[in-house]
């Protein structure tokens, strides 16, 4: 298949592009370099350099590549940064994600994946949360995936263009070629590793007094290759739906940070601190529907081997790619 990857120079874009190339599938990524890595997009794939602002840009790209699928990554993704600059969430993810959805239904392209996010629940009253369960999100980066999902479904009955929303929950881990390098990081899997490294001189754990077994919060960690895994099929299937990718098994802070020591045998500070304002307690995915209906199998779900993939990773860059500071 001819797969247009915007975002795929990205963290979750580089890893899902190798996937599809080892898969024998035909790659081109289009990027604007703003947050993403120029040595991540692979180079097996075809690279277009190009904002999604740029409409021109956009169909002289599905001109020139005529792709079947498309995936879109480029979002921006921090949370914190939302709350402080709405404006360049939705303009990005939902002015300019609009931008791409017009480009492929007027280039006929069959189906759009789309990267969503566990951020559109909001503070869940029940875990695991399925994708039926209320949709309040808490912050504009949540809204605006959430609003990005919405004017799919009106793609999709105005235009007949399929789509998939992936809703992740904690991505994590790593591939053999590629993996997380965000500037800044605000990830904790990446924060706790270069703390083990000596790169930071501590970790701090945002909130010791929650409602959890041990006071600290619990995600869904989910290997980025599973994820990848999640996007062919959804571009393989036929039908539009959006749904949660989680390993459905919940790791608190403290066990992230205990994980960490166990793989890397090293010590380090821990610090704790107030919470982080907006973080659930305890977020964990009900992945039912992506297992039955596109037949998702992940292959990586314990947080060991996440743990173990990111750390490697790491250790052969210990840089990340080396392109920012
Ligand atoms: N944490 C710490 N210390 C740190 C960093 C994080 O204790 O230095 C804690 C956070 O408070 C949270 C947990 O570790 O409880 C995980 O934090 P992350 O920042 O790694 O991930 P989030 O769960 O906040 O966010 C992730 C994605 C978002 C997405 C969200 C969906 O990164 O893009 O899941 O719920 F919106």
């Amino acid at each position: 298949m001819k797969i247009l990857v915007a975002g795929g120079a990205g963290y979750i874009g580089s890893c899902t592009t190798e996937y599809l190339l080892e898969k024998g599938h035909e790659v081109a990524v289009f990027d604007a370099l703003l947050n993403g890595h120029r040595a991540a997009v692979d180079s097996r794939a075809k690279f277009y350099y190009g904002n999604l602002a740029d409409t021109a840009e956009l169909n002289r790209v599905m001109k020139d590549f005529s792709p079947e699928g498309v995936i879109h990554f480029a979002a921006f993704i921090e949370v914190g940064e939302s709350m402080k600059d709405p404006g360049k969430y939705f303009a990005n993810n939902v002015g300019n994600a609009i931008n791409l959805a017009e480009a492929a239904a007027r280039a006929h392209v069959r189906k759009l994946v789309f990267s969503s996010t566990a951020a559109v629940y909001g503070m869940p009253d029940v875990v695991p949360i399925q994708e039926t369960m209320p949709k309040e999100p808490i912050n504009p980066y949540g809204r605006s995936k959430l609003m990005f999902e919405q004017v799919l479904d009106w793609y999709e009955r105005i235009y007949g263009m399929q789509y998939t929303a992936l809703r992740y929950f904690n991505a994590a881990g790593a591939t053999r070629i590629h993996g997380e390098d965000h500037h800044p990081e605000t990830h904790l899997i990446p924060l706790v590793i270069q703390a083990a490294m000596g790169v930071r001189p501590s970790i701090s754990i945002f909130g010791t007094d929650y409602k959890t077994m041990d006071g600290t919060c619990i995600r869904d960690y989910v290997h980025v290759l599973d994820l990848a895994q999640a996007h062919l099929l959804a571009l393989e299937k036929d039908g539009s739906a959006a749904f949660n990718l989680g390993s459905g098994k919940g790791y608190s802070v403290r066990q992230v940070i205990d994980t960490v020591r166990k793989v890397s045998g090293k010590e380090f500070a821990v610090k704790e601190e107030a919470p982080r304002p907006g973080d659930p307690a305890e977020l964990i995915a009900d992945s039912t529907m992506a297992k039955t209906r596109l037949g998702w199998k992940p292959q990586y779900d314990c947080l060991e081997t996440i743990v173990r993939s990111a750390w490697e990773w790491r250790q052969e860059h210990p840089n990340g790619y080396g392109d920012k500071s």
